[in-house]
């Protein structure tokens, strides 16, 4: 694994916004595979810096996202859809039609999940996917157990997952306890990858990442299995 230490946020944000530009100009119809969460988002603030500033284009992108609350309505604005639009798509001149999120009203989502990979499959498989990293190294909504899903499917959040995003809600009891995730195969089909942490209580979850073990209470490790990842990161998450 290629490893970045970054001295700060800033730094890590302007940092991994370069390798997404660069994955554009070098393919203007890539397919990004994007997180929400807190991590990326001074990443997306450069992005749309670059694409003001220096007309970096996103007409020809297609986005796909990693994960969705469920059940959540896209304009509820706790849901990861609303987050995408917010802090990326209404900033860059990306055709919305080709940004997918997660559909956090699905009726079937069993059967959402399967068309979602199909979806995926279908695009040509996601150019180069963004990750953060959770607390308890989990990545999208793969959370730490016994086992893990290959695919795409509907998921229970764990108590300390729901416990780390109640800061976005009213809350705790607001926060949905379930969602719908990329699997660790669907992740692992990325042509490259890259992760970001940053901060203190990400350095546990980094030293995992970097253990050299597969470990399924550990979900990140899985992407030891890959050839091409990179973790960006702060000196806080790196050196605790
Ligand atoms: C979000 C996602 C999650 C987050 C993780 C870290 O789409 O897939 O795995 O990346 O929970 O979240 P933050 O960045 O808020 O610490």
């Amino acid at each position: 694994m290629k490893i970045i230490v970054c001295r700060n946020y800033a730094e890590m944000s302007a940092e991994s916004a370069k390798i997404v530009a660069d994955q554009i100009k070098s393919k203007p119809d890539c397919v990004l595979g994007l997180a929400t969460g807190s991590t990326p988002e001074g990443m997306y603030a450069c992005l749309s810096t670059m694409h003001r500033d220096e007309k970096l284009d996103f007409s020809k992108v297609t986005s796909v996202n990693l994960d969705e609350y469920y059940p959540i309505a896209p304009d509820n604005d706790q849901s990861y859809r609303y987050f995408m639009n917010f802090h990326l798509f209404d900033k860059v001149n990306i055709d919305k039609s080709n940004t997918y999120v997660p559909d956090g009203t699905a009726e079937d989502p069993d059967k959402f999940c399967a068309d979602y990979e199909k979806l995926i499959e279908e695009l040509g498989g996601v150019d180069l996917q963004v990750l953060g990293i959770g607390r308890n190294a989990h990545i999208g909504f793969n959370e730490p157990g016994d086992i893990l899903y290959p695919d795409t499917h509907l998921t229970e959040l764990t108590p300390s997952t729901v416990e780390a995003n109640s800061r976005f809600f009213d809350s705790v009891d607001d926060v949905p306890k379930h969602a719908l995730t990329m699997g660790i195969a669907s992740i692992l089909r990325a042509k490259k990858i890259i992760v970001l942490a940053s901060g203190k209580e990400k350095h546990n979850a980094v030293l995992k990442l970097l253990g050299n073990t597969l470990e399924t209470k550990y979900p990140a490790t899985m992407l030891a299995l890959h050839h091409d990842v990179t973790l960006i990161c702060d000196d806080a998450a790196y050196n605790g």
